[in-house]
């Protein structure tokens, strides 16, 4: 565990510190704090109508901010709390209007990471969104912070994330949870764990997008990236394939036929892309794993057609 005394001290001083959770890093501010709050949005270059997620270490600390808890969202928090899992609720009129965008609804999630877990629990709630500039690639290690944000920037180092998307978002202020943004918990695992049925993610962009944040084109690295059959390999191309390998060409990387890495290793091969100068990232079509890897499946696919520029 690194020392965090100077970026709780940091944060405390309404101070901006990005710190490493299960999904991707955060960029943390108190939560109580609409100066800390709004320098995070200055630094990310965040629209103001994107919402952010406020980040707890216990579930009593959800009490500050929503005004109902569901008995679906109890099931749901003794289930899939601490972890990747973002629950949408209606909202105390305390809660920040610059957090939830003038929104009636705060999200909010409690991460399962040590180094998070004991950060928070130190500073109290944290707002965190994902430490990238907006449109960049969500960083899965903080060397992709120090790169958006600059080389001096307050970063606590736990090195690569494990799941390496950001969590699913699910809506519990409707008659009917929705998922909002998919992400490694899908709506499967969610009947199977807690009993509760939810509606699954709706891919293309509706009129009105309740989540604001899926309207915005996100992810993307410079090179362009490009989805499914592929024929013939070039030099300037980076290739993520499901399984055929080449050792001796770098640019032509196979993930074994398993989602979860590819998850993890994904926004690293879009910087990756960038940093080594290739034109394109061609990522062989997945469909063909969908039924082993259900909810990473619709994770990605959702990432892809986002970076891609079609979501
Ligand atoms: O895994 C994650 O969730 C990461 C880590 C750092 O915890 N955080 C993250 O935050 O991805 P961000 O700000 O990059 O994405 C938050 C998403 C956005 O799509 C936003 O629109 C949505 O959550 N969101 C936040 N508050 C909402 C609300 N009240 N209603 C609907 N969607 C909301
Ligand atoms: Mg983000």
């Amino acid at each position: 565990m690194p020392d965090l005394t100077h970026f709780i001290e940091q944060i405390k001083n309404g101070g901006v510190v990005a710190f490493p959770t299960e999904t991707v890093y955060g960029l943390g501010a108190d939560a109580k704090n609409a100066s800390a709050v709004k320098k995070v949005f200055e630094l990310k270059g965040r629209p103001a109508d994107n919402p952010l997620i406020v980040h707890v270490a216990s579930i009593d600390e959800i009490n500050d901010f929503a005004a109902e808890v569901p008995p679906q969202a109890i099931k749901l928090m003794d289930s899939f709390w601490p972890g990747p899992l973002t629950l949408v609720f209606k909202k105390k009129s305390r809660v920040l209007d610059i957090i939830t965008a003038g929104l009636d609804s705060v999200a909010i999630r409690m991460p399962d990471h040590k180094i998070a877990a004991e950060f928070i629990s130190r500073t109290g709630p944290l707002v965190a969104p994902s430490a990238n500039k907006s449109g960049r690639p969500s960083p899965t290690k903080a060397e992709h912070v120090r790169h958006d944000f600059g080389l001096n920037f307050p970063v606590i180092d736990g090195g690569a994330t494990e799941i390496g998307l950001e969590s699913t978002v699910l809506d519990l202020t409707g008659n009917v949870p929705s998922i909002l943004r998919p992400g490694k918990i899908g709506a499967e695992e969610i009947q199977k764990t807690a009993g509760i049925k939810v509606a699954a993610h709706q891919e293309y962009p509706v009129e009105k997008p309740k989540s604001p944040g899926q309207k915005y084109s996100h992810y993307k690295p410079e090179a362009r990236i490009y989805y499914g059959g592929i024929s013939g390999f070039e030099e300037h191309v980076l290739y993520l394939l499901q399984n055929e390998s080449h050792p001796n060409k770098k640019n032509i990387i196979s993930y074994n036929g398993n989602l979860e890495r590819l998850s993890h290793d994904l926004y690293d091969r879009f910087r990756q892309a960038d940093l080594e100068g290739y034109d394109a990232v061609y990522i062989e079509e997945i469909e063909s794993l969908q039924a082993q890897f259900p909810s990473l499946y619709s994770a990605l696919r959702n990432r892809i057609l986002k970076a891609i520029g079609h979501a």
